[in-house]
């Protein structure tokens, strides 16, 4: 197999494989997981058979040898959506539904890379904080692999779907009297000091399973970048990912190019839209996050100095959407193109038709959207915004006259 190295991106120090570790120990800084590229088969890419995200398993750091912990993950439709596209006035955009993801997240890919981790690591156990989707996901593969699993949710932000799913699925569910950066904070001190795996996003292998979605995009195009990508920001693992596989891809001359990444975060929590607009490289945490959004309802973002790096090195753009935006493109979403998300999800599109009308994004570009998320995640919100039905006599007569 390839060897990788586990390495920090601010000092260059480096880690090997069998150490646990999430941030750099000498610097603090992040942590990226760095192949030999030289040694990489690139027709094992471009001829591999199967899907999902072990399709690309060439590109993932494990022996051939290794048995995985999966339900399947990957291998999301990437749509076409001309009827959206009309009415934002863009010639060739594609939703790329990660909502369609065992879990109903796009979580479920850096997950099945994690927790085959922690077999190989074999951890007495694994935890997370969460805003929801995370702690869905991770119940689900530690439940598989066979793990005890213990969820931080900030209480009372959580959405109902995703809450379920991590009780249903036998972890242990606490809620903490905290926002979702305090669970985070909280969570990596229990996790070094009972010996628990961490599987936020902050730890590297979660980002590899998460970087085959660019991986599937460049694909369905006929391994070719889009222009661009946007997807909604939280704590920036998805767009530090998904630029990384698109840079893999262009080291190794699969694609010549790399889409811009453009992020969005919602305009109650959007410390890297102000460090990118303001041309900082660090962020400023927000002390009270505030969004409908629950899933990006974040002040402190963990892999925000990735992403500002993702979106500045591919020429992309930062961008905040309001709650009201982002509603409206969730309606629009589901009633023109089918494709049912929640709401942090649709702050790609609310993101995409902002930048139209600002005339950031040229309408000709080739544009993918990442939905991140499943409608059913947050049925509450469902509620709040949808006509509820009308009750009606079991009469045609009756109902006809209802009928609008
Ligand atoms: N969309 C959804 C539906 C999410 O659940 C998240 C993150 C994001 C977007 C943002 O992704 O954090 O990689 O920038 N949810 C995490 C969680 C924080 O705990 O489920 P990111």
């Amino acid at each position: 197999m390839k060897e990788y190295e586990v390495e920090c991106i601010r000092c260059g120090a480096r880690y090997s494989k069998a150490d646990v570790v999430y941030t750099c120990r000498k610097c603090g800084g992040l942590l990226d997981i760095k192949y030999d590229y030289s040694e990489v088969d690139v027709e094992r890419i471009v001829k591999a058979q199967g899907e999902g995200v072990w399709k690309y398993r060439e590109l993932l750091p494990f022996d051939d040898g290794t048995k995985p912990i999966t339900i399947h993950e990957g291998n999301t439709p990437l749509y076409r959506c001309d009827r959206l596209a009309k009415a934002i006035g863009v010639a060739d955009l594609w939703v790329k539904h990660e909502g369609l993801n065992p879990s109903g997240s796009f979580k479920d890919r850096g997950m099945t890379v994690g927790v085959t981790k922690a077999v190989e690591l074999s951890v007495k156990g694994v935890a997370c904080a969460s805003t929801g989707n995370t702690s869905a996901s991770l119940a689900i593969f530690a439940a598989k692999a066979g793990f005890p699993c213990y969820v931080l949710l900030p209480k009372g932000k959580v959405a109902l779907g995703k809450v379920a799913q991590a009780m249903m699925h036998g972890a242990q569910v606490f809620s903490l009297r905290g926002n979702f950066d305090d669970a985070l904070r909280v969570v990596r001190v229990l996790c070094e000091e009972e010996s628990l795996y961490l599987l936020n996003s902050v730890n590297p292998y979660r980002l590899e399973g998460q970087k085959t979605i660019a991986f599937e995009v460049a694909e369905k195009l006929g391994w070719e970048a889009p222009y661009r990508l946007i997807l909604p920001v939280g704590n920036a693992g998805n767009i530090s990912a998904i630029f990384k596989g698109f840079l893999e891809l262009k080291t190794l001359g699969i694609t010549d190019a790399i889409p811009r990444m453009t992020g969005i975060q919602a305009a109650g929590a959007k410390p890297i839209v102000n460090a990118f607009k303001e041309d900082k490289a660090e962020i400023t945490p927000e002390e009270k996050p505030e969004t409908i959004a629950s899933a990006i309802r974040i002040g402190n973002p963990v892999n925000a100095a990735k992403a500002l790096v993702a979106i500045r090195e591919s020429g992309g753009v930062a961008e905040s959407v309001t709650d009201e935006e982002i509603t409206k493109a969730q309606l629009e979403l589901a009633r023109l193109e089918g494709v049912g998300v929640e709401p942090a999800s649709a702050a790609s599109i609310a993101g995409l038709k902002k930048l139209v009308e600002m005339g950031a994004i040229e309408r000709d570009e080739r544009i993918v959207c990442i939905t991140t998320g499943h409608l059913l995640k947050d049925p509450e919100r469902v509620i709040e915004i949808c006509e509820p039905p009308k009750e009606v006599e079991a009469d045609v007569n009756m109902l006809r006259k209802m009928l609008k």
